[in-house]
């Protein structure tokens, strides 16, 4: 329950799509407008619902949408996403209403701030006369990548040869076609649509965009000039929240004592984010590369990330007692406090926008190994425009994996790409930027989002 808040506050309703990599940056952005002044309510599916106790100042707002057999696996998203699109506008408008009727006393909601995954709270917003904003969790990069799938079929590059499957986009250098996300989503007709539908934002004020301040500058200026709507990039959100815990599974701690006896910057960092999964044998194979690069490591294998197997011990047979205390095994890790570890040197990642944000703040350079979605174009700026991640693009294999391990945390190149991270992420310049829409970057209005909710 919310504590009681004395004088009247503006309220904002905050509605996130249901994982883990949506929900996290909108609860930082929900506790940064807190601290703004407003109040906070969290609207949320039944499935995968954050856990009300870690943010007593907000108020939650279950929506009750019929999303039985549904689960928040990668290969389900679309049918999640269509399902609770169709199931949740009703349900939503009915709880909203009445929370809004039941607190006539307390205070107004002036605004829906929704995960542009969750389009049906734009359609509510309509309807109950109030102004809504749109929130990105993912990069302008990938963002425009999508938008500019619709040009590339107009003009005949698309659907494409296998064999140019590694020539770049024109316009969108270092992406290649092989990275757009059509050759990991969907049909190329489904991704057209999706730009298209996208692009116009319909009748919301404005695109908030979580980043950091220079990443992407120009995508988010190309993209800009497409939508017409302020722009507010803000973030890192993480930074800006950060005794906020978003975690929706249990963080196993005991890892930060182990972190706490190795030397400085010498452990590898391994998590594939929440979504992504392995097969058996790619398991395998990333477990004897690990064990042959010698280096210490903290893995995160998270219950239900490794496909066809029933078994619950995963790992190989011998693993564990081959590299003794050398490497830890968790399920779930307390990601932003391991990246910030003064033992952790390099971090293999699946290239989620939260966790290069995380690992950026850090300076820790990444092992890119993209799966889906946004991944392959962050992978790709990652590796060859900021230069502070080495790709690992292959078929898991340990000699490979063996090397592209020591080449990040051992040699030369590693230490570069390392003073290269620490570079990119400034606090002093990339924190208090809420008010600053990206087209008029040096108005520094104290009211946040003031233009957009009158
Ligand atoms: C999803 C999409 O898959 C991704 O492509 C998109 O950019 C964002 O939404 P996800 O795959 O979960 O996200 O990855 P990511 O964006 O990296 O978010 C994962 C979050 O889980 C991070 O905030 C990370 O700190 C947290 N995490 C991960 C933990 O707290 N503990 C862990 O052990 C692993």
């Amino acid at each position: 329950m919310e504590s009681q808040i004395p004088s009247r506050r503006p309220r904002l309703v905050i509605v996130p799509f249901p994982l883990q990599g949506h929900i996290s940056p909108m609860l930082e952005l929900g506790t940064v407008l807190l601290s703004k002044g407003f109040s906070i309510t969290i609207a949320h599916t039944v499935l995968n619902a954050p856990n009300p106790s870690n943010h007593p100042d907000f108020f939650f707002l279950p929506i009750s949408g019929y999303l039985s057999g549904h689960d928040t696996t990668a290969a389900n998203l679309k049918a999640l996403g269509k399902a609770i699109n169709t199931n949740c506008e009703a349900p939503f408008f009915k709880s909203l209403a009445r929370m809004m009727e039941e607190n006539k006393s307390l205070d107004q909601v002036v605004c829906i701030i929704y995960d542009v995954l969750m389009y049906f709270a734009e359609a509510v917003a309509k309807s109950m006369k109030l102004p809504s904003i749109i929130f990105r969790n993912v990069s302008a990069l990938a963002v425009l990548a999508l938008d500019t799938i619709p040009w590339l079929r107009a003009e005949g590059y698309l659907p494409c040869q296998v064999s140019m499957l590694q020539d770049p986009v024109p316009s969108l250098h270092p992406v290649r076609f092989k990275d757009l996300p059509i050759y990991n989503m969907g049909s190329l007709d489904d991704l057209v649509k999706l730009a298209i539908d996208s692009r116009p934002i319909r009748s919301s004020s404005a695109i908030i965009w979580n980043t950091i301040d220079h990443l992407g500058h120009s995508s988010l200026e190309q993209l800009h000039q497409l939508y017409n709507v302020p722009f507010f990039s803000i973030g890192p959100l993480h930074k800006m929240a950060q005794a906020t815990s978003t975690s929706l599974l249990i963080e196993d701690t005991d890892c930060i004592e182990w972190l706490d006896k190795q030397a400085p910057l010498s452990v590898l960092y391994i998590s594939l984010g929440s979504l992504a999964t392995v097969d058996k044998k790619g398991l395998a194979e990333m477990a004897w590369g690990l064990a042959s690069s010698g280096q210490p490591f903290l893995w995160v294998v998270r219950s239900g990330s490794v496909r066809d197997s029933e078994s619950p011990e995963l790992l190989p047979e011998d693993f564990k007692e081959k590299i003794g205390e050398r490497g830890q095994i968790v399920k779930w890790a307390p990601q932003k406090e391991v990246l910030a570890h003064g033992a952790v040197g390099g971090f293999w990642s699946h290239c989620g926008w939260n966790s290069i944000l995380e690992s950026i703040c850090e300076g820790v350079p990444l092992i890119c190994m993209p799966y889906f979605g946004d991944q392959n174009v962050n992978a790709r700026y990652l590796c060859h425009v900021w230069k502070i991640g080495l790709e690992l693009e292959h078929e898991l294999e340990r000699v490979q994996i063996e090397k592209v391990v020591k080449r990040l945390m051992t040699e030369k190149e590693g230490a570069e790409m390392r003073r290269r991270t620490d570079d990119l992420f400034d606090p002093d310049t990339s924190s208090e930027n809420l008010s600053a829409p990206v087209h008029d970057i040096n108005r520094t209005s104290k009211e946040p989002f003031r233009e957009c909710l009158t």
